[in-house]
């Protein structure tokens, strides 16, 4: 059957780990997936979720399946991070919420739900956006259609290019955000920005689909989501795919959630219904550890605020390491400012390598880069920065 098929190409992101890992210099360092390392160079298991797993070793009683939706209290202790407790889109029930396998799972399930019901509309997503955005609505069958956003010069967004664009989006096409932590950017918006981007949402009839995958990596979990806020008090459908991956850590277990906001309860509930259609033909229903484990975080006070604290101190080893990279190459002498890496937010910088400059890197130090040159500076510790900082200083410098 294979005979006469050639070899795909690999993954732009998850290849490079493969090829770090088959890679023998004991100085290498892989920044490219976007997994967050702690200072020994390792992925911890967060001590809330040990708590929490433990306690579902203790409680569980049975392996049956989930609902089709996953656990009923995770999904509504999604809502309450996303909107916010007591936020009126949970009142007004006006959300429905599944248990996606990852923010990927949440992406394709809300892909085919679209797909569905708007057959002929268009994606449009920012240039540049996640490798997989394009590859994941194409799958679902979409065209897809780039807005301007990131600013090679200012390096911050080119508000005036998007929204421009944003404006002529033909009605009933789909458009994607990032909610905070722009991937592969850093660069993010501002709330009046996020308010003009409502307004040409509402007066243009475009569909908003969030994608929220880095809450609580930008600022805190309540500042990250106000875009997400301020969407839900505009009354308008939209959709948000959410993950646990980085903020809980939880990257193997696959838990996040697509939720899906109507203007009516009505309207929810009829979403929901085919939501479920689509799972139950997918992956049927999702896998329980990571979202049981989730959702114990989330409903446990104590566990919620252990949970806060390790994420801020994730979020400031990252600003830390920001730092680190701009003033190491400070030192080094290179010649290129690269001092707005500091202002960059979550985990990605787009470091501004050319490609020749990331390949060099793989090719003679060993060091991993996504192509387009967005560096995981969560993957940088105190003990390889130095390493780091020489190899793009001998890179730049010859
Ligand atoms: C990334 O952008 O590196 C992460 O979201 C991991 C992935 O699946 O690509």
């Amino acid at each position: 059957m294979w005979k006469n098929i050639e070899a795909a190409p690999a993954d732009a992101i998850l290849g490079l780990t493969e090829a770090f890992k088959s890679d023998s210099n004991t100085n290498k360092v892989n920044l490219g997936v976007g997994v967050y390392k702690d200072e020994n160079g390792t992925t911890p298991v967060l001590s809330c979720i040990k708590k929490a797993e433990n306690m579902l070793l203790e409680e569980q009683i049975t392996k049956g399946y989930l609902p089709i939706s996953g656990n009923a209290e995770y999904g509504a202790a999604v809502q309450e991070l996303l909107f916010g407790s007591g936020s009126e889109v949970i009142t007004s029930n006006r959300a429905s919420t599944i248990h996606s396998p990852g923010g990927t799972g949440g992406l394709r399930v809300g892909a085919d739900l679209v797909k569905k019901f708007k057959p002929t509309a268009t994606l449009w997503v920012s240039s540049p956006t996640w490798a997989n955005h394009k590859g994941i609505f194409t799958a679902a069958g979409f065209e897809i259609n780039d807005y301007p956003y990131y600013d090679s010069t200012t390096k911050g967004v080119n508000f005036d290019g998007m929204i421009g664009a944003l404006n002529s989006v033909p009605e009933g096409d789909v458009v994607l955000l990032h909610v905070c932590c722009h991937n592969p950017t850093g660069a993010d918006l501002n709330d009046d920005q996020w308010d003009d981007i409502i307004e040409s949402a509402k007066a243009n009839k475009w569909l908003p689909f969030l994608d929220f995958a880095y809450q609580g990596f930008g600022d805190s979990v309540e500042q990250d989501r106000r875009a997400v806020e301020k969407f839900a008090s505009a009354g308008i459908d939209f959709l948000v795919a959410s993950s646990f991956s980085k903020n809980l850590a939880l990257y193997n277990e696959r838990v996040g959630a697509l939720t899906v906001v109507s203007p009516t309860e009505k309207e929810a509930k009829v979403a929901m219904s085919h939501i479920k259609k689509i799972i139950r033909v997918n992956y049927s229903n999702p896998p329980a550890h990571g979202g049981l484990s989730a959702k114990i975080v989330l409903t446990d006070s104590a566990l919620k605020e252990l949970w806060l604290d390790e994420l801020a101190q994730m979020r400031d080893r990252i600003k830390k390491m920001r730092k680190a990279l701009v003033n190491g190459l400070i030192e080094r002498n290179v010649d290129q400012d690269f001092s707005y890496i500091i202002d960059q937010r979550g985990m990605f910088s787009f470091s501004g390598l050319s490609d020749d400059a990331v390949n060099d890197l793989k090719e003679n130090k060993s060091i991993y880069i996504v192509k387009g040159g967005r560096i995981n500076v969560a993957g940088l510790t105190s003990r390889n920065i130095h390493y780091v900082c020489d190899s793009i200083a001998d890179t730049l410098n010859n």
